[in-house]
């Protein structure tokens, strides 16, 4: 039965609110329950963001785009995708770090899908009770490793559920499609667990083999229940990323956005920067500061676009170098795991000051989650030995920075090609301003994730990631990099999303792997997907 009265403007998928004509309110049993005068989406939208810049911190701000969010859904994406440069800081990096921090302080509203120990062999069940039947993206976390912030539990269902408003707003997926998991699996934060609000399970966290069954038991669970979904992994500690991702990546519909999807943003970043320095990717020297999953995960794609440029595995390797905790990783390195052995190179162990010294690196790519490693002597020592190096401080959240865009611009004399993980503002130095590009995940993901459902992808292999690179890398524009931006504007997000989509979508034909029939007009078929928040 069609819902009416109250009932319609409790549905946040429904309501329109203030906008409900007077037929409507007619129709629908509306009369009374709201004022006389029809407010335009579009002034809904103006009280929205009048409202959000009224609020004095970010984290109230989120609070309200929350609750906008589960008031008056096609509102809340028709203001994020029309101010998205000013709220994509809100609903996801920096202020969904804060988020995540309090999130058993904040609780209001239920969101999204928890998974404990408690539920072993039962997850398939569980999924019944989501509400939705076709789903058809989901993002999931442990909360093992939110952002640089470390183990968050539970709290770190804040990013699932910021990554799906992304994939709506950027790629087009239709909301209901998307499904938002924490797998509880305890924590080891002593912090929470002493915290009376803390909403998670309270057990130290879940390992070893206990652990990987109900990962593998939940993978399983959704190709029996949602055999289309795309399943986005999301800030898993690095070892559980890794072992998750060679598990499953070439089984089912999944990636690692830590590993993939920052690897990706990360290359078109490198290709831009490099038409910056007007130089070629096989003639650079790449320093990496961390050799975690991220950092990793950008040097195997690298690799993988020079081995299509003619390297070999082993000769693209040896052009990157990792320096971590411990210094520069190299054979004899006591630390080394897996996916660090083909950058562990024949040569002395040293300190990063030493490392850039002797290695002489063009590019120098922080992914540390350390704060202030890149220093005024990091800076400077790369300045002397590049007419324009090339410096990318990715560490989120901002506080995690390796440098801010201001340091990098100013201790380099206005010389260093800079790109970072959070947003800086623009920074005068001299006469030239610099508007410093955010190399934001947002930039592929919405984008793979469309192409991967709109031609039902079987997996998604590697190749994926080079193809969604190179097309970002195109859509920047000359404006763009003479003010030292190496990533486009974040108001084309939606453009952006949709030419990746298709360049994506074709390839996935090319190489065999979609699912459906080729439709006759991909772009059509793609742009038909594409959910649009306008009443
Ligand atoms: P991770 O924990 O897997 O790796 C971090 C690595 O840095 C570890 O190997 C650690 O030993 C090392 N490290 C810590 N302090 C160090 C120091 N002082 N010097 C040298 N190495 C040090 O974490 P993951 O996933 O690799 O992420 C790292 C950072 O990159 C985080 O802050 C994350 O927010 C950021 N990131 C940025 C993205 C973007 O900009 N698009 C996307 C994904 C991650």
């Amino acid at each position: 039965m069609e819902k009416r009265g109250v009932e319609v403007l409790k549905d946040c998928r429904l309501s329109k609110s203030t906008a409900f004509t007077f037929e409507e309110k007619e129709k629908m049993g509306l009369r009374g329950l709201l004022p006389y005068s029809i407010s335009s989406q579009e002034i809904q939208k103006q009280r929205a963001i009048e409202n959000i810049r009224r609020k004095e911190s970010n984290i109230e701000k989120y609070i309200f785009l929350s609750a906008l969010q589960d008031r008056n859904e096609r509102l809340f994406y028709r203001t994020v995708i029309d101010y998205l440069p000013e709220l994509l800081p809100i609903i996801y990096t920096p202020t969904v770090g804060e988020v995540c921090q309090q999130f058993s302080h904040i609780y209001r509203i239920d969101k999204g899908f928890y998974i404990t120990p408690e539920d072993k062999g039962d997850i398939a069940n569980l999924l019944d009770n989501w509400p939705e039947k076709e789903v058809k993206v989901i993002v999931v976390t442990d909360g093992s490793r939110i952002l640089g912030l470390g183990d968050l539990g539970c709290n770190g269902m804040g990013i699932p559920i910021g990554k799906l408003s992304l994939y709506t707003a950027g790629g087009g997926i239709r909301p209901e499609y998307c499904l938002p998991v924490m797998l509880d699996m305890g924590t080891d934060n002593e912090e929470l667990l002493d915290d009376l609000l803390y909403l998670g399970y309270p057990h130290k966290r879940l390992r070893g083999k206990e652990y990987d069954e109900i990962v593998e038991e939940f993978v399983m669970a959704v190709q029996q229940k949602f055999p289309k979904a795309l399943i986005q992994f999301e800030d898993f500690t690095t070892y559980n990323a890794y072992s998750i991702l060679n598990k499953f990546q070439n089984k089912v519909l999944c990636f690692n956005d830590d590993i993939q999807g920052t690897a990706a943003v990360v290359l078109a970043g490198i290709y831009t920067a490099l038409l910056v320095t007007e130089s070629e990717l096989k003639d650079q020297k790449i320093l990496f500061l961390g050799a975690g999953a991220a950092a990793t995960g950008i040097a195997n794609l690298i690799v993988k676009a020079l081995v299509e440029q003619g390297l070999s595995e082993s000769e693209a390797a040896n052009l990157l170098w990792f320096v971590d905790i411990n210094g520069l990783m190299v054979k004899d390195s006591k630390d080394l795991m897996e996916h660090n052995l083909p950058f562990a190179h024949d040569f002395p162990t040293m300190n990063f000051i030493d490392a850039i010294k002797q290695l002489k690196p063009t590019f120098l790519i922080g992914a540390s989650g350390a704060k202030g490693t890149f220093t005024k002597e990091v800076i400077e020592l790369m300045s002397e030995l590049n007419e324009k190096p090339v410096i990318f401080a990715l560490s989120n959240p901002t506080s995690r920075a390796e440098c801010t865009a201001e340091e990098a611009y100013v201790w380099s004399k206005g010389k260093a090609v800079f790109a970072s993980g959070s947003p800086f503002k623009p920074v005068q130095y001299e006469n030239k301003t610099f508007i410093p590009g955010q190399g934001n995940n947002v930039y592929i993901f919405p984008g793979v994730g469309l192409a991967a459902i709109a031609v039902e992808a079987k997996y998604l292999p590697e190749s994926v990631f080079l193809i969604a690179a190179a097309e970002l890398a195109r859509q920047i524009h000359h404006s763009d990099l003479e003010h030292g931006t190496l990533y486009p504007k974040m108001t084309t997000l939606r453009t952006i999303s949709f030419e990746i989509a298709v360049s994506v979508a074709n390839h996935l034909y090319d190489i065999g792997l979609a699912g459906l029939e080729k439709p006759k007009n991909i772009r059509m078929h793609l742009k038909n997907m594409m959910y649009d928040p306008s009443y």
